[in-house]
């Protein structure tokens, strides 16, 4: 049984920054609601909200050329990838394929996850069963969003809309037959989809049958079925409490404690609901690591843009536990344990 190693981290945002004051230009908000209730207090939206070129697939191709760069590994070594977006540039095909083009790949299989908030924890442990099974050596893991096109900036939508940013993050995954050496140690994914339509964008979707309405008429899908929509409250409450079931599950899988923990990366949803974590579990304040006070909450990004920047700041360190943990719209959640 090989084991999953991660060979290199990076990120990527567009260099345009967006302040809550900015943002209290377009509706009716201000810094002070925001970092109240979010914690935070400013974001990266690509410069042109209707830019064809800096796409969902090239920020994650950015976020992985970082990646390799921090490995010993090319585009060439790479056997497969994985991409997790909810914002990817076309409705089909997945942006896995367009990073394969970018990188300049061999014709290796790519995989898009689907799962939001939580899609960089599905995805890395789609990543990790591939690599565990022998299947393949070396692969992309990547988790990007062009959030910014597809909000609704009008005062309707503002609950929504000043929490979401734009970024890329991606990993390479890469095996290892050394059974002493770090790396992924346990997972856990879950999911309750009753809850679906309590955090969703609903166009362009099956369910709906707009296409034809949407081409004659006029005003054939509203703004809430258009732009996102959740049950803010709702969505809160599940969260805290889904998050430490799902950390205790994935350090009880793997015979480790609290206490073994140096790094907890949550999935940077909100701060509110980080620090309420690490209330719950007794956390010391520097053992939990968050950065969405920079870059809002960048769904299937957040988590690897979260660690790269803690590895790039020296807050984790080779053989550090690192616990990774997602929940969002599913609503879906669940863990990655690791040594780094
Ligand atoms: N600026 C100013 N006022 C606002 C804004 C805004 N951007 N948005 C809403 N308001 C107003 C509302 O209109 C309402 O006014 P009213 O009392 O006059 O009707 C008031 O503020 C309170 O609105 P609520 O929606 O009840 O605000 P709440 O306190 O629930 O905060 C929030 C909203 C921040 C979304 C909160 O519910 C929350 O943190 N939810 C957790 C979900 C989350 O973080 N999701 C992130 C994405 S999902 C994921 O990643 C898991």
């Amino acid at each position: 049984m090989f084991k999953s190693i991660i060979a290199g981290v990076g990120h990527y945002v567009p260099e345009n920054i967006v302040t809550n004051d900015d943002l209290s230009k377009l509706m009716t908000t201000n810094d002070e609601w925001i970092t109240e209730r979010t914690g935070i207090k400013e974001r990266h939206y690509r410069k042109n909200r209707n830019d064809s070129e800096e796409t969902t697939a090239f920020l994650g191709f950015k976020a992985a050329e970082n990646a390799l760069k921090n490995s010993n590994l090319t585009a060439k070594d790479l056997d497969f990838i994985v991409f997790a977006t909810l914002s990817p540039d076309y409705f089909f095909p997945g942006c896995g394929v367009l990073i394969q083009e970018m990188l300049g790949c061999e014709t290796i299989g790519a995989l898009d996850v689907r799962n939001q908030c939580s899609g960089f924890v599905y995805a890395m442990s789609v990543a990790n069963a591939y690599i565990k099974s022998g299947e393949y050596k070396n692969i992309l893991v990547v988790g990007a969003e062009i959030h910014s096109f597809g909000l609704d900036f009008s005062d309707a939508g503002r609950s929504v809309s000043v929490i979401f940013g734009d970024g890329a993050g991606a990993v390479i995954l890469t095996a290892s037959n050394d059974e002493n050496k770090q790396g992924i140690l346990a997972t856990n994914l879950h999911s309750e989809g009753k809850y679906a339509e309590e955090l969703c964008n609903k166009f362009p979707g099956s369910k709906f049958g707009w296409s034809d309405r949407v081409l004659t008429e006029p005003n054939a899908v509203s703004a809430d079925e258009i732009y996102p929509t959740m049950n803010g409250n709702f969505v809160f409450k599940h969260a805290v409490t889904r998050f430490p079931e799902t950390i205790m599950e994935v350090l009880n899988s793997a015979g480790k404690t609290l206490e073994d923990l140096d790094m907890f990366i949550p999935h940077q949803a909100n701060l509110r609901i980080a620090q309420f974590i690490q209330k719950k579990l007794n956390l010391p304040e520097e053992k939990v690591f968050n950065n969405i006070q920079k870059y809002g909450n960048t769904t299937a990004a957040s988590i690897p843009l979260a660690l790269s920047e803690a590895i790039e700041k020296g807050k984790i360190k080779r053989g550090d536990l690192v616990c990774l943990s997602a929940f969002g719209s599913g609503f879906t959640w669940g863990s990655i344990l690791l040594e780094y």
